[in-house]
């Protein structure tokens, strides 16, 4: 079965609040609390202090967090750690790989795919830029140190945030970090911690009952010859930031143990549900699918061994289908350029004019004008640019008044357009190139998408 993990993000726009502090300390605890219980842990920072906490001397490292983004597995790049904590090693590059990062459900996307088991928790740099994003967003818990009212009144654009884009803010929690016992007041807020904590609840934050308070011996466990960092809970016993810790612990297990279902597991299923709703759509495309070409009559194969180049769609989604390549440059050519004579696949003007048509989209509308019934011919780059336009008259025959032989623009705009008796509905046919190896991947979700935003910008400049 698979496995989603719960993840923690600990974030503060601010430096120096104690957001690492917490993150590598939390894990320490929460093993200590749970042999069985895995618990991971990354930073998104570049001073490697994850790295100095849980890595051993010589340990052989592969992969680091740039990998992680970059899609690797994260049971890869995990390596078991000191105290049973298993860390993706840092990387002092990611600055130069945040422009790359689309979005900020990357990372969502990748823990709900990791199979990851228990609890994750990331520490993180002290801005709000994508990677921080992307952390919040993934977070079954975001855990907020502040210290001073400046740290609080910044946590405010981590609410904003997630007021913006409709995400729960029950998520979000402060903790009072770096407390200063000593420092007593006169009034209701006796201390810096009822203080901070008065004013988060007056902002409508929810704040933690735990909070870490401000010890030399803390500061001192960064700094040894070893150049190693030392956790609160084996080398600081006895302390009240210990105690907190051991507290503050207790709690997020707790929250922890009663999260039955994961952001994780949740992203999972809903990616499941978007997987599933674009086969179907694709599949209804599919099935709307003109089964032979227009222009000459011959049916497609199943196993897209033919020539289909183009792909047509009526505006108002009527009709859909595909032509045959040669066909349709060879109905352009006699249509648009009136060059109406056979050509072999290897002439010079066939190749060229071939080329040419498979840079661009086309327009058929058929209307009325002062002269009768017309058709507006107009010729697009791929990009949506008009590059030019001309009406033909619209004759069911072609050739003169006795001739029998029917005009291939008409029986194309009957075909598509029509909507009784040779009227035509209001409405335009679109024609785009297509890749002849995949002429079907046209209808797949994301070129979908674009094929239908450039028929947009298209109708947009018809009108
Ligand atoms: N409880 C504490 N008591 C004393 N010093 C602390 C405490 N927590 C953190 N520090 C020190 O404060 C500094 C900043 O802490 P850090 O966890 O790196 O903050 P951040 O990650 O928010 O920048 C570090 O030098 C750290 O040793
Ligand atoms: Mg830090």
């Amino acid at each position: 079965m698979n496995q989603y993990p719960y993840v923690i993000t600990v974030s503060s726009e601010k430096g120096g609040v104690g957001k690492t502090t917490l993150a590598t300390n939390l894990a320490v605890y929460l093993k200590a609390l749970g042999e069985d219980l895995p618990v991971s842990i990354f930073s998104f920072d570049n001073h490697f202090t994850v790295d100095k906490m849980f890595g051993f001397a010589g340990q052989p490292l592969s992969g680091n967090v740039e990998d992680l983004l970059a899609g690797a597995p994260i049971k890869e790049l995990l390596h078991t750690g000191q105290f049973g904590v298993e860390y993706i090693p840092s990387s002092g590059q990611l600055s130069l790989l945040k422009s790359g990062i689309r979005g900020a459900m990357l990372l969502a996307k990748i823990f709900a795919q990791s199979d990851l088991p228990g609890i994750l928790i990331i520490d993180t740099r002290p801005e709000l830029d994508i990677l921080t994003q992307n952390a919040l967003y993934a977070a079954d818990r975001v855990i907020i140190p502040v210290k001073d009212t400046p740290s609080l009144e910044n946590c405010k654009n981590i609410f904003d945030l997630f007021e913006q884009k409709g995400m729960n803010r029950k998520s979000l929690s402060l903790i009072p970090c770096l407390i200063d016992s000593r420092v007593k007041f006169e009034g209701i807020f006796k201390d810096q911690k009822s203080l901070l904590k008065g004013y988060a609840v007056n902002r409508g934050f929810r704040c933690f009952d735990s909070f870490i308070p401000k010890s030399p011996k803390v500061d001192s466990l960064n700094t040894n010859p070893d150049g190693r960092v030392y956790p609160i809970l084996t080398n600081a016993r006895g302390t009240e930031v210990h105690n907190q810790f051991s507290q503050f612990a207790r709690t997020i297990l707790a929250e922890y143990r009663e999260t039955a279902e994961p952001r994780s597991l949740l992203y999972h299923q809903w990616l499941m549900e978007e997987d599933e709703r674009k086969r179907a759509e694709y599949e209804t495309r599919l099935t709307g699918l003109q089964s032979h070409c227009l222009l000459c009559g011959e049916s497609f194969s199943r196993d897209g061994a033919d020539s289909r180049g183009f792909y047509f769609e009526a505006s108002d989604g009527g009709s859909c289908g595909h032509l045959d390549e040669r066909c349709f440059v060879k109905f352009l050519l006699a249509t648009v350029h009136n060059l109406d004579q056979e050509f072999t696949e290897d002439d010079p003007t066939w190749i060229m004019f071939k080329n040419a048509n498979r840079e661009s989209a086309f327009a058929f509308r058929p209307h009325e004008n002062g002269a009768g019934k017309v058709v507006e011919f107009s010729r697009f780059t791929l990009q949506g640019e008009l590059l030019s336009k001309k009406s033909y008259p619209l004759k069911e025959k072609s050739g003169g008044i006795f001739s029998r032989e029917k005009n291939p623009l008409h029986s194309l705009m009957i075909d598509t357009l029509e909507e009784q008796d040779g009227r035509f509905r209001d409405a335009f046919l679109f024609i785009q190139p297509v890749n002849p190896e995949r002429p079907e991947a046209i209808l797949a979700e994301e070129n979908y998408r674009r094929f239908s935003r450039l028929k947009q910008q298209v109708s947009e400049q018809l009108s």
